[in-house]
């Protein structure tokens, strides 16, 4: 049921020139069903008699061309943000909707309300200017509001309104009004929400929605659209911000053009300026701004442009191109908010694909400070993170990213993770600040390096990473090996899973995070002992991809040989050499991997040893000679 402003009818051209400059203000509803949020945005779009048959019709087409719907509307193909985490293709339950008056254009993102939902409202708010908070008239504040409203603080969004609905079952009270207005503003200062305003409405009958309603003479402030039409859209305080340009794509045509291209993040820029490229630390000046229409003198925040510069200078896409006067940091180690969104939880020490802007990078969490208690607001300690949790993290990047901290600039301070393996988004993190001990420590050069050290033991180093179901014989046949390449007059070391839990991992237990760490910890192991000149044996049952994949990144492509112990669960559990597996299957042992704790079979291991088929000294000799064939034993 749409309706066509006239001007559509009488002057389409004129209609979509207005149309065109109109301001985009993006907003998000928070509530339940209950409290009248959709109601809310059914009046709002009725009263603006704007939904435009057209861009309906054009949503539905791009729904079936790009969509994650199949044949519904795919609202999120209407905004632009979080661009990434479509490609992802990361199921959120969040719509879209569409409106305008002659003043502005609005896109509005309907959450739902539920705990289970603060994913989705992380996805609506990321990118909104506003959020209107849904309180029941005669419930007052919920710890549902105070979730909302926490959710709203820490995702940046600067204006709140609280939307006091349903006044007209409440007889219109000034009183209820105001001690609800009390509450909220108790609360509001505990967690720093600056801009609030209350407005008692009743969507239902259309009270303070569009006109000042009767009902309530007491209140003179502004109606709900008297406000979304003229609050401040985020994008007019970031021109005011020093200049970003995150490099989306390095634009080069012929020998003649080199342009930069991206969607401008904050600030505003001008030819002559002096620009800074990140992490390279760069200088340079800007030769030209261009559009598809031509040159521009100036461009400012939200604008897509494509920049030249005076020198030739690198840059590749996910630099990010800043003002030289105000640059924005460089750094590798950062204090971040996390919000989970995976069903897996969050694994400390496993590494994340982070992507910021069009940059990706490897991270892991190296600590988790606290996690939040979104309804209390209380801190918690956690060692993981469940779906849904928020939680206070350091993270640790493999290489520098440029950054804001995300309170200053949304773009280049917000983030995503992604899983290497799945490729699913798995988490949204906000950085707080780089911290100072990634900027205090450098690498150290040392002159005495590994080839010098490997050439004086004549061997070439490398490691044999044994994995495996318990019992399998990694540590009998990963003995024997050693002893014969000792026999040989190699230099070796076996690190073994049991002997490593009496040393340096004895505060590890055998939940799915203390694993990680046990074979994070060893993997680094394994690399200084390579370093030192050395062929490293290591047992560990290794149960995980990610982390087997993450020491193969440690190493060189060929130091990293992965020997698969393949023993079916029946014949080691037989066996139950230590009778841990009797342990298991009765309940006295938890966790215990094949029983309820998972085991991911190698995929591409270099070598796998059948032990249904070979003997552990048959193992053992063959994996000596294989070791000869890859010439790990010559120099
Ligand atoms: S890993 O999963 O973190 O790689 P690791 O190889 O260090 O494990 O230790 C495995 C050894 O610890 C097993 O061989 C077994 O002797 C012992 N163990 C004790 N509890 C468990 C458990 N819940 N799951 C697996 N192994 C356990």
């Amino acid at each position: 049921m749409a309706h066509i402003s006239d001007l559509i009818a009488t002057d389409i051209e004129q209609y979509l020139q207005a149309h065109e400059k109109k301001r985009l203000l993006r907003f998000i509803t928070c509530g339940s069903v209950d409290d009248g949020k959709s109601t809310l945005i059914g009046r709002l779009l009725f009263e603006s008699k704007m939904l435009f048959e057209d861009q309906l019709a054009a949503v539905a087409a791009d729904s079936k061309k790009y969509g994650t719907q199949g044949e519904a509307l795919d609202f999120a193909l209407l905004v632009d943000g979080l661009a990434a985490e479509r490609e992802q293709g990361i199921t959120i339950d969040v719509a879209y909707r569409f409106f305008s008056t002659d003043k502005r254009k609005f896109i509005v993102a309907d959450t739902p309300g539920h705990e289970q939902y603060t994913r989705n409202m992380v996805t609506g708010a990321s990118t909104a200017d506003a959020a209107v908070l849904m309180v029941d008239a005669r419930k007052g504040v919920l710890t549902q509001t105070r979730r909302h409203s926490y959710l709203a603080s820490l995702l940046g969004i600067r204006h709140i309104i609280v939307a006091i609905n349903k006044m007209d079952l409440v007889d219109y009270s000034e009183k209820t009004f105001r001690r609800i207005v009390d509450d909220y503003r108790a609360f509001a200062s505990q967690i720093g929400l600056e801009d609030v305003t209350f407005i008692p409405m009743s969507a239902f009958r259309g009270d303070n929605i569009t006109a000042p309603s009767d009902n309530m003479p007491w209140y003179h402030g502004t109606t709900l659209m008297d406000y979304l039409e003229t609050v401040e859209i985020d994008e007019d305080r970031l021109q005011k911000q020093p200049f970003r340009l995150p490099v989306q794509w390095v634009n080069r045509p012929n020998l003649d053009f080199r342009g930069f291209a991206g969607t401008i993040a904050g600030g505003v820029i001008k030819p002559g300026e002096r620009i800074r490229v990140q992490p390279s630390g760069r200088e340079s000046t800007v030769a030209r701004i261009v559009v598809q229409e031509g040159d521009l003198e100036q461009a400012v925040a939200g604008q897509s442009i494509t920049l030249t510069l005076a020198d030739e200078i690198d840059i590749s896409r996910g630099d990010v191109i800043s003002a030289a006067s105000s640059p924005a940091g460089s750094a590798d180690q950062f204090e971040t908010t996390l919000v989970w969104m995976h069903d897996e939880p969050l694994l400390p020490g496993r590494p994340y694909l982070l992507k910021i802007g069009a940059k990706t990078v490897t991270a892991t969490v190296t600590h988790i400070k606290y996690q939040v208690n979104v309804n209390t607001m209380e801190h918690i300690a956690a060692k993981t993170l469940e779906l849904n949790a928020i939680g206070v993290c350091n993270l640790n990047l493999d290489r520098p990213i440029a950054f804001d901290p995300y309170a200053e600039n949304r773009d280049t301070g917000g983030f995503i993770l992604i899983d290497r393996l799945g490729n699913n988004t798995v988490g949204a993190g906000l950085i707080h600040f780089a911290l100072r001990r990634s900027q205090n420590i450098h690498m150290q050069h040392v002159d005495v390096d590994k080839a010098a050290r490997a050439a004086l033991k004549h061997q070439k180093p490398c490691v044999l990473w044994f994995t495996g179901l318990s019992g399998a014989g990694k540590s009998a046949i990963a003995n024997l090996v050693e002893k014969r390449l000792h026999a040989l007059g190699r230099h070796t070391y076996l690190l073994d899973g049991d002997n490593v839990r009496h040393g340096l991992n004895k505060d590890l237990g055998f939940t799915d995070a203390d694993r990680v760490e046990n074979i994070r910890r060893v993997a680094e192991v394994a690399r200084l002992m390579v370093d030192a000149g050395l062929i490293v044996i290591t047992a560990f049952i290794s149960p995980f991809r990610a982390e087997r994949e993450m020491a193969r990144s440690l190493l060189g492509s060929d130091e990293f040989i992965e020997v698969f112990i393949d023993t079916p669960l029946e014949i080691a559990e037989q066996r139950d050499v230590k009778g841990l597996y009797k342990k298991a299957r009765c309940g006295e042992l938890k966790n215990f991997t094949g029983i309820d704790s998972p085991y991911e079979v190698p995929e591409n291991a270099e070598i796998r040893i059948d032990t249904t088929l070979l003997g552990a000294n048959e193992a053992a000799d063959y994996l000596v000679l294989e070791l000869q064939r890859r010439g790990g034993l010559s120099g």
